[in-house]
C-alpha cells in the first residue's frame, strides 16, 4: 500500500486536504513514507512507534524534522544512521533495546536539539559515539547500563545543556568525563553507584574504594556554568577537599540519599553562588555549621530525615543569607538559646517530627523574619504562656498538629496577632482551648481531630468560633449529648451556661477598648457559681468568659 500511513481516517482525510494543493510534491512525499510510519509531512514530523523495527526505516522524507523511533527493536545504531535526515532536529530512540552505538552514528546530524537515548541497554558509549552533534542542548541518556565514561565522550557536544545520566551505573567518572561541555546548565548523575569519581582517587585507594566513597578534588573539571548538580543516590560518603572547585556558577547542588555524616568547608569552596543545598535521608549528626561558611551566597538548606540531635550556638553562625532551614525527621531534643539568631533572614523553620518536649522559645529569638515555624509532629504535651512571643511580629504561619497537645495556657500564642494567618492545632488532645481572639488576621485554623469536651469551660472557643466565619472542624466528642456536634453549633450545651446571658448583657460596651477589664473581675464570681467543675486555683477560663466576641 502506498501513501502515509494514518491511525484514523479522519486524520488521513485531513492530511490530504492539506497536502492537496501541493500537487506533484504531495506525490514524491508520499512515496516517500516507509510503510510503518505516519508521517505528518506538513509540520515534517515521523513517526514510526512500536514497530518491532530492526533498522531505521529507509525512505524516510528528507526534510523530516522529527523523527520517533521509540519502542522498537534497533539494537545497534551504525555508523551514519542517519545521514539521508540532514535537517533532524529532535530524534527518540527511546526504548529501543540499544547496546551499541557505532561512532559516528549520528553523523550529518548538525542541526539536531534532541537525543532521546533514554531506557536502552548500552553500557558503553565509544569516544566518537556523538559525533557530529555540535548544536546538540538536551542529550538523554537516562535508564541505561553505563557503567563508565570515557575521557572526551562529550567533547563533541559544545551546545549541550542539559545531560541525564541518572539511572545507570556508572561507578567511576575520569577527570575529564565531561570535558568540552562548555554550556553544560544541568547535569543529572543521580542514581548511580558512584562511589569514586576520579582516577586519583582510585589509583591512590582501591581497596577502601567500597568504604570510603568520595568525591575527589576538582571532580567536575570544565563545568563552569553548570547550574544544577544532580548527585543523590549516589552512595558518597565524603567529599573531599576541593570537590566543587571550580562549579562557579553553580546554584543547586543535590546530595540527598547518600551516606554523608559531615561536610567541611574545603569540600564547599569553589561555589560562591550554590543557593540551594539538598541534604536529606544522609547521616548528619550535627548541622554542618562550619562547612556552611564556604557558601556566602546559602538561601535553602534541606537536612530532612538525619540524625541530628541538637541545634547549638554558632551552628548557623556561617550563614546570615539563610532564608529555609529544613530540619523535619530529625532526632532534635534540644536547642541552645540564640542558636538560630545568626540566620537573621530566616523565613522557613521546618523543625517538625523531631522529639522537641518544648517548644524553643529562647532558641527562637533573634528572627525577625520568620514567616513559617513547622513544629508538629513533636511530643510538645502542653504550650507555655508566651511560647511565641519572640517571633510575635511576623510569623504568618504555625504548624502544632500531631504534637500530642493536652493543654494551651491561655496567654501561649500572646505575641502572636498582627500576622498570624493559618494555625494547625488538629490531630492533638485538646479537651479545651482558650478563645484566640486576638488572632485576627486568621484565615485558617484547623481545629479537627481533637476531644473537645463541650461544657461551659468551652464556652470561650464556642463564643469566638461563632464570630470567626471560618471552617476549623472543632467537634465535640463529650458529653454524650453532643458528641459529634461541631463546637459552634452545640448551642444547647453553651446556652445553659452563665455566661451566656453575660454575653448578651455586655455586647455592646465590651466594644469599647477600656471597657474589657472591668466586667471580668465582676464576672468572676458569677462564673466560679457555675460550678464548671474545677475546684482549687482559679482556672484559666474564668475570665475569658466576658472576653468580647469578634
Ligand atoms: C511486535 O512483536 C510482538 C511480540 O512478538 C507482537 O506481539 C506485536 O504485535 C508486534 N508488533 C507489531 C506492530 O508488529
Ligand atoms: C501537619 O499538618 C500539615 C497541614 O495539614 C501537614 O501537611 C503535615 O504533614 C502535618 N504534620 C504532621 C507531623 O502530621
Amino acid at each position: 500500500m502506498e501513501g502515509p500511513q494514518s491511525s484514523t481516517p479522519a486524520s488521513l482525510g485531513l492530511l490530504l486536504l492539506l497536502l492537496l494543493p501541493l500537487g506533484p510534491a504531495w506525490y514524491v512525499a508520499a512515496q516517500r513514507c516507509p510503510q510503518t510510519c505516519i508521517c505528518d509531512n506538513s509540520r515534517r514530523h515521523v513517526a514510526c512507534r512500536h514497530q518491532n523495527l530492526t533498522e531505521v526505516p529507509n525512505a524516510i522524507p528528507e526534510l523530516t524534522q522529527r523523527l520517533d523511533l521509540q519502542g522498537n527493536m534497533l539494537q545497534v545504531i551504525p555508523a551514519a544512521a542517519f545521514q539521508d535526515l540532514p535537517h533532524l532536529t529532535h530524534l527518540d530512540l527511546r526504548h529501543c533495546q540499544v547496546e551499541l552505538v557505532a561512532e559516528g552514528a549520528f553523523r550529518g546530524l548538525g542541526r539536531l536539539l534532541l537525543l532521546n537515548l533514554a531506557f536502552n541497554r548500552l553500557s558503553a558509549l565509544p569516544q566518537e559515539a556523538l559525533d557530529g552533534l555540535g548544536s546538540l542542548r538536551r542529550l538523554e541518556l537516562e535508564g541505561n547500563r553505563l557503567e563508565e565514561l570515557r575521557p572526551g565522550t562529550f567533547g563533541a557536544l559544545g551546545a549541550l545543556a542539559t545531560l541525564n545520566l541518572a539511572h545507570n551505573a556508572l561507578v567511576y567518572l575520569p577527570a575529564m568525563a565531561f570535558q568540552g561541555l562548555l554550556r553544560a546548565r544541568w547535569l543529572q548523575l543521580a542514581h548511580n553507584p558512584l562511589s569514586v569519581l576520579a582516577p586519583e582517587a582510585l589509583a591512590g585507594l582501591p581497596a577502601l574504594r567500597n568504604h570510603f566513597p568520595s568525591v575527589p578534588r576538582a571532580a567536575f573539571p570544565g563545568l563552569g556554568r553548570v547550574v544544577s548538580l544532580h548527585l543523590q543516590h549516589c552512595g558518597i560518603a565524603e567529599l573531599k577537599a576541593g570537590a566543587l572547585a571550580g562549579l562557579g556558577h553553580l546554584v543547586y547542588l543535590y546530595l540527598s540519599d547518600n551516606q554523608l555524616s559531615g561536610l567541611s568547608a574545603a569540600a564547599l569552596e569553589g561555589a560562591p553562588r550554590l543557593g540551594y543545598l539538598y541534604l536529606e535521608r544522609n547521616r548528619f549528626l550535627h548541622v554542618p555549621g562550619a562547612a556552611l561558611r564556604a557558601l556566602p551566597s546559602l538561601f535553602s538548606l534541606h537536612l530532612q530525615d538525619n540524625a541530628v540531635d541538637r541545634l547549638a550556638a554558632g551552628d548557623l553562625a556561617g550563614v546570615p543569607t539563610l532564608r529555609w532551614l529544613y530540619l523535619s525527621g530529625n532526632r532534635i531534643t534540644q536547642m541552645s538559646p540564640g542558636a538560630l539568631g545568626p540566620a537573621q533572614e530566616l523565613e522557613k523553620l521546618h523543625l517538625d517530627r523531631n522529639q522537641l518536649q518544648d517548644v524553643p522559645t529562647w532558641a527562637l529569638e533573634g528572627l525577625p523574619a520568620l514567616l513559617e515555624l513547622q513544629l508538629s509532629g513533636n511530643p510538645l504535651r502542653t504550650l507555655r504562656d508566651g511560647a511565641f512571643r519572640p517571633m510575635g511580629g511576623s510569623l504568618q504561619h504555625l504548624f502544632l498538629n500531631s504534637s500530642g497537645l493536652e493543654q494551651i495556657s491561655p496567654g501561649a500564642f500572646s505575641g502572636l496577632g498582627p500576622e498570624l494567618q493559618s494555625l494547625y492545632l488538629q490531630k492533638n488532645h485538646l479537651r479545651v482551648l482558650p478563645a484566640l481572639s486576638d488572632l485576627s488576621r486568621l484565615e485558617l485554623i484547623d481545629l479537627s481531630g481533637n476531644p473537645f469536651h463541650c461544657d461551659c469551660q468551652l464556652l470561650p472557643l464556642h463564643r469566638w468560633l461563632t464570630g470567626l466565619n471560618l471552617r476549623v472542624g472543632a467537634t465535640c466528642a463529650a458529653p454524650p449529648s453532643a458528641r459529634g456536634q461541631r463546637v459552634k453549633a452545640a448551642v444547647a450545651v453553651f446556652e445553659a451556661c452563665p455566661g451566656w446571658a453575660a454575653r448578651k448583657a455586655k455586647r455592646t460596651p465590651a466594644s469599647r477598648p477600656g471597657a474589657r477589664r472591668t466586667p471580668i473581675k465582676g464576672r468572676q464570681q458569677g462564673a466560679d457559681q457555675v460550678g464548671c467543675g474545677v475546684g482549687g486555683p482559679r482556672p484559666w477560663w474564668v475570665g475569658q468568659v466576658l472576653k468580647p466576641p469578634v
